[in-house]
């Protein structure tokens, strides 16, 4: 039997569609991405008051510098301000911030501004925020896998001791629980190079819903529909 009101103890969520949301209402993509820090803002202190053990946005992609520089640009400075005005929401609801990607590769204002939020929010208690910036699954595994072969080479792991929880600690989501629910907006059903390694058993929600309008209401019927879900991870339920 289904298990009623179980709530994914991890939702991660490919936050997509704010450039067609922003050309609907004939405004300028990066408008779309400005309206949704509000969404990121709502969902984010929803998901912290119902005591979800984390959230991970995907708000940067390894691909995404593919983008106009104007675009880039406006999204970086935009990050920068999100950090700065958030500190507060992050601490009244008591958030712990952490990131996953090469980081190493963003804006100096940017790392700066990250650096004081990780540090300020290190010793809260409450909800994991996990920020996706310049992140892609393949980048992850590549990276996991060269750090896994000089430990190899160093003799300090051996080849015949590698199995899935070896390997999970060498990825970006080290110490971090995979997503229960994946949450995609905008319409697109893919993953876009999101979280390749942790999502293999998580349940999947797909909505047409433009992220720039993707609210509490949203987040409710995503919820409900977990909650009916039948996780099996490949076994059989008695
Ligand atoms: C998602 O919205 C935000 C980022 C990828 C940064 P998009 O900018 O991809 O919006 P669409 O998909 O073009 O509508
Ligand atoms: C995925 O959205 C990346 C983020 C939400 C940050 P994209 O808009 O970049 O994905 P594609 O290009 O539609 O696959
Ligand atoms: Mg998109």
């Amino acid at each position: 039997m289904a298990k009623k009101n179980k709530l994914p103890n991890h939702i991660a969520i490919i936050m997509d569609g704010n450039g067609r949301w922003a050309r609907r209402r004939g405004f300028m993509r990066v408008k779309g991405h400005e309206e949704g820090v509000n969404s990121v803002r709502e969902i984010t202190t929803e998901c912290a008051k119902k005591h979800i053990g984390q959230l991970t946005l995907y708000a940067f992609s390894n691909e995404n510098w593919k983008r106009s520089k104007t675009e880039v640009n406006f999204l970086m400075r935009m990050l920068k301000k999100f950090l700065i005005a958030e500190r507060k929401t992050i601490e009244d609801n008591d958030i712990i911030l952490k990131t996953i990607g090469r980081t190493e590769a963003l804006p100096d204002d940017v790392k700066k501004e990250l650096s004081i939020s990780m540090k300020e929010s290190r010793n809260n208690r409450g909800m994991i925020l996990c920020l996706a910036l310049n992140y892609g699954g393949r980048t992850e595994i590549i990276d996991a896998t060269k750090k896994l072969a000089a430990d190899v080479k160093k003799g300090t792991l051996k080849s015949k001791d590698i199995d899935d929880d070896v390997f999970k600690k060498y990825l970006y989501t080290s110490g971090m629980s995979d997503p229960d629910l994946l949450i995609r907006t905008g319409g697109e059903m893919r993953v876009s190079n999101f979280l390749l390694w942790e999502v293999s058993y998580a349940e999947l929600w797909f909505t047409s819903v433009y992220w720039p309008e993707f609210r509490k209401k949203d987040l409710e019927e995503a919820l409900k529909d977990y909650a009916k879900r039948e996780r099996r991870f490949g076994g059989l339920i008695e």
